[in-house]
């Protein structure tokens, strides 16, 4: 199975990077989302992260400047940008990377079902929610992955490719592959909840905020602690602000309706009380901290 043609389902904090790895891998892509504004604005991330990087290359003494500048126009040129699902139907994969709420997904995975080719293999990057569930609603649950990229998808090497007992070997090894072409180092995960990464990150991330709103320490630092004390290149409550507070609380209403007598899920109330006043971390200006 090649995987050529790639379909990219929301173009926000993910699906933008998504779509620019997936080009830098040779692809052709899609980015397909709901509305013109926010196509513009996650392309035009796209553009500005290709001239960072290129710039990058330059300094470096990788590429000269021509070599750099043909590579952001090759890369450039196999991305194509739509509002229109039936744009994707021809597409060999299509990734969701679309908000984190399950009936939203499982309803664009039902239309896409009656809408792609039937050798489309479907993908979500889901943090938390459970791929087979996603599987059923999409009418394929033979050819479909989830293939979980991480923040920021430009620079972060893993990706997980989860399989359910339903996925076909063929398409597990294609996804693998193209993790690969990506640029990625592929792990494989069963689909459990927040597979390998997400189930020991978030409970960290609850912990520091539960630390936080009891007043033990600051944030500052409670942040520098793990920085300079752990080598981690962000503090829990800085990571918190860059996953999205609203994304992390999504993880975690998941996490605590399925499974309501496991601590470490705990939801902590300074997550929910900020997320209500619409503070949402980098992506609104203001999170844990304020960002310009
Ligand atoms: N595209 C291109 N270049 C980029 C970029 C992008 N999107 N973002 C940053 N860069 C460049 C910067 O311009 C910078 O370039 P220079 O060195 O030329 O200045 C370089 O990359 C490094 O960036 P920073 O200066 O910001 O410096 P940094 O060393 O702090 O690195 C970081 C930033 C890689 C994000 C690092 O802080 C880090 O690894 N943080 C942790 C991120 C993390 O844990 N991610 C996982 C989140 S969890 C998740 O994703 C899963 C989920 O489901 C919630
Ligand atoms: P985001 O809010 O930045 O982007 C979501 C995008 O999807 C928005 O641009 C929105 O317009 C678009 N969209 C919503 N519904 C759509 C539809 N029906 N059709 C087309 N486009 C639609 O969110 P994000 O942080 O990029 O998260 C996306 C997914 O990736 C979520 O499932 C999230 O859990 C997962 N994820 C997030 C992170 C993170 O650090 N934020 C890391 C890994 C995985």
């Amino acid at each position: 199975m090649n995987i050529k043609k790639v379909g990219v389902v929301g173009c926000g904090l993910m699906g933008h990077g998504i779509v620019q790895v997936a080009a830098q891998g040779g692809c052709e892509v899609i980015a397909l989302e709901s509305d013109q504004a926010f196509l513009d604005k996650g392309l035009s991330r796209v553009d500005k992260s290709l001239a960072k990087l290129a710039s990058k290359n330059v300094e470096k003494g990788k590429m000269d400047q021509a070599a750099a500048d043909a590579w952001v126009k090759e890369t450039r040129a196999r991305i194509t940008g739509t509002i229109q699902r039936a744009d994707v139907a021809d597409c060999d994969l299509v990734i969701e990377a679309i908000v984190e709420n399950l009936d939203v997904k499982k309803e664009l995975f039902k239309d896409l079902g009656g809408i792609c080719k039937p050798e489309t293999v479907f993908a979500s990057n889901t943090s938390s929610f459970p791929i087979g569930e996603m599987a059923e609603a999409s009418g394929r649950p033979s050819r479909f992955v989830g293939l979980h990229f991480f923040n920021p998808v430009q620079l972060m090497r893993l990706v997980e490719v989860v399989r359910t007992d339903d996925t076909d070997g063929a398409v597990f090894e294609a996804a693998l592959e193209f993790g690969k072409a990506c640029g990625k180092h592929p792990v494989s995960c069963k689909d459990t909840p927040g597979f390998v990464v997400n189930r020991l990150l978030v409970p960290y991330m609850v912990q520091a905020i539960d630390m936080l709103d009891r007043g033990d320490a600051s944030k500052e630092d409670i942040d520098a602690a793990m920085q300079f004390g752990c080598g981690y290149p962000m503090g829990p409550l800085t990571l918190t602000d860059y996953v999205g507070l609203d994304t992390t609380l999504s993880i975690l209403q998941g996490w605590t309706e399925r499974y309501p007598d496991e601590p470490a899920f705990k939801i902590p109330a300074s997550l929910e009380r900020l997320v209500a006043e619409g503070k949402f971390g980098r992506k609104t200006g203001e999170g844990y901290y304020k960002w310009d």
